[in-house]
């Protein structure tokens, strides 16, 4: 009865939803943008006021908020839940002041009250039993926000099949599981406690989120890319100054950020609350440590100074804000791809997310019947000004215009809908040239291939290098078969027939669960078929490994 009720409300949500899809406009609509800097300025500063307090369970807030507010003010709260159950108040405080205030309150462990002790803005809050009613009446106007789970995949599918046009789809989806406010909050308060604990150590460090918790391409529940950097103070560079730090001289023959990397994991281990299986990669080109972080259930990869992945994340932000069917129509690629294993959580010879991300960006600079619908990437390098000019690492040149107010709007902007486009992006790369041409954001058409690699997709800030030398000629071939099932796919679709897998449904499902589920909606009203075990998006993909393909 429940789950029919369920349904029934989110059928409802999904009509009133799709309803206010049939009015969208796609062409420009006047928008004050904001530019990445300031998005991510904001989000440290907000990470910087807030402190995230592990409590018995959703009940503990009214106690907490009551503590809480005897010393500062509380601005807003989020509670989540780990994946072990665990339940967490992500606290928004006024001030840093108020912050500080707050954490004078607190106290350590009692076994870690000796040399153990490390502060950070993860703390635990001792309830008092039987306290829980006294604070009823108080806090009625802060609402809890709840959330860092991923949608229910029972209740996503349930929703997409309910929605009138596939383009009301890939909304739907891009809403549905798109990383939300709590998700970006809390992979900020990662980056905030590893500043914090090596801010004792290191002058100038900063740490800051990049990839796809931060470039708008990201899902509830996608790993945490972080980099830690030098955050320059001129000030401290001052060579009239009189005073001057001693140097510490680096002896031995590895490169001291190797060896300041194998420290950085190993005050993981031992400083960092929540981080645990930490790994020391120390011997690629960038040195990284993983870890998972227990206390928000997020997995980490922390590397040194990799700015120009930093602005690669900028721009890749830049293109998704600039016109509102770039993201959503990216999750339906990068789903649909996941779905039919094109990609796999696991490092190897397949296509991953950010050069299919790359494709489709390029897809959306080719001219349409009615005009473009993203720039090239020159068209961006063209425009920059003085304030755009950005060298990273090993003086790779990542100057582009970072203010979207400043860039022309088109006089032709493609007004094809989101359908249209997903059908057209298959159909593109079922026709494209893949032997002899290289996809090129950069230009924004097709180049001739400098080598036979048999993908090749340029990297657009140093644009000698290849993002898919990594895929074999067998995953190459599976992405063009791929795209043109797909294609026929959305064919049916775009000639009116509207069959049980029409849409996304049938590109997001698994060919090996689809004879199950006929067979489960014979004799039953599909909405009510759990599909769950169905969809289960995380499964182990079955496919050769390296060896295997080394082997044949
Ligand atoms: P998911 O982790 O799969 O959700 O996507 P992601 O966009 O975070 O991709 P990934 O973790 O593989 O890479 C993180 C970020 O590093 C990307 O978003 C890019 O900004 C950047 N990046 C990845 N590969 C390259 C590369 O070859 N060159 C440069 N300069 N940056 C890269
Ligand atoms: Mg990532």
């Amino acid at each position: 009865m429940s789950v029919l009720l369920n349904r029934t409300k989110s059928f409802i949500c999904t009509k009133s939803f799709c309803k206010s899809l049939l009015v969208r406009n796609y062409s420009d609509v006047p928008k004050k943008f904001k530019t990445f800097d300031e998005v991510i300025a904001q989000r440290r500063e907000e990470a910087r006021r807030s402190l995230v307090v592990q409590v018995n369970s959703e009940s503990s807030f009214n106690e907490l908020y009551n503590y809480c507010s005897t010393h500062a003010t509380v601005k807003d709260v989020h509670h989540y839940k780990n994946f072990n159950d665990e339940h967490f108040m992500l606290m928004e405080f006024a001030s840093e002041d108020n912050v500080k205030e707050v954490l004078q309150t607190c106290c350590f462990h009692q076994k870690d009250a000796d040399i153990m002790a490390s502060k950070s803005p993860f703390v635990w809050f001792r309830a008092t039993p039987g306290n829980k009613n006294k604070y009823e009446a108080t806090t009625k106007s802060l609402a809890v926000k709840d959330g860092n789970n991923k949608v229910d995949e029972d209740e996503l599918f349930g929703n997409l099949m309910e929605c009138h046009t596939v383009s009301d789809q890939i909304q739907m989806l891009y809403d549905k599981t798109k990383l939300n406010d709590v998700g970006i909050r809390l992979r900020f308060m990662l980056a905030r406690q590893l500043e914090v604990m090596m801010s004792s150590l290191y002058a100038n460090i900063a740490i800051y989120p990049f990839g796809s918790s931060v470039n708008g391409f990201g899902k509830m529940g996608c790993d945490l890319d972080l980099v830690l950097t030098n955050n320059v103070n001129y000030e401290l560079l001052d060579t009239n100054r009189r005073l001057v730090y001693q140097e510490k001289k680096c002896e031995g023959g590895r490169s001291p950020w190797q060896r300041h990397m194998e420290l950085v994991g190993t005050l993981l281990e031992l400083r960092v609350a929540g981080a645990a299986r930490v790994q020391k990669i120390l011997n690629a080109r960038v040195p990284i440590v993983k870890y998972s972080h227990e206390l928000t259930s997020l997995d980490c990869d922390l590397c040194y100074n990799n700015m120009s992945g930093v602005y690669m994340s900028e721009l890749l932000w830049l293109l998704g804000e600039r016109d509102q069917r770039v993201r959503p129509l990216t999750f339906a690629v990068r789903r649909w791809a996941r779905t039919v294993s094109l990609t796999n959580p696991h490092p190897g010879r397949w296509i991953t997310n950010f050069p299919l991300t790359l494709m489709v960006l390029f897809f959306l600079q080719q001219r349409r019947h009615d005009g473009f619908i993203l720039p090239s990437f020159n068209k961006l390098v063209a425009a920059a000004g003085k304030d755009d000019i950005r060298i990273a690492e090993e003086s790779v040149n990542c100057t582009f215009l970072r203010d979207l107010n400043k860039l022309p709007a088109d006089s032709s902007r493609s007004e094809d809908n989101l359908e249209t486009l997903l059908y057209h992006f298959f159909e593109y790369y079922a026709q494209f040239d893949f032997q002899e041409k290289a996809i090129s954001i950069v230009e924004g058409v097709p180049i001739r291939k400098p080598n036979s690699l048999p993908l090749y997709i340029v990297n657009p800030l140093e644009q000698a290098l290849n993002v898919s030398r990594n895929v074999s000629f067998e995953e190459c071939e599976r992405l063009k078969m791929e795209v043109r099932n797909a294609a026929w796919h959305l064919e049916a679709v775009l000639d009116g027939k509207k069959t049980e897998d029409w849409g996304l449904l049938g590109l997001l499902e698994k060919q090996s669960t689809r004879g199950v589920k006929k067979l489960l909606r014979v004799g039953h009203n599909h909405r009510l078929v759990s599909v769950k075990d169905l969809f289960a998006e995380d499964e182990e993909p079955k496919r050769k490994t390296d060896q295997q393909i080394d082997a044949s």
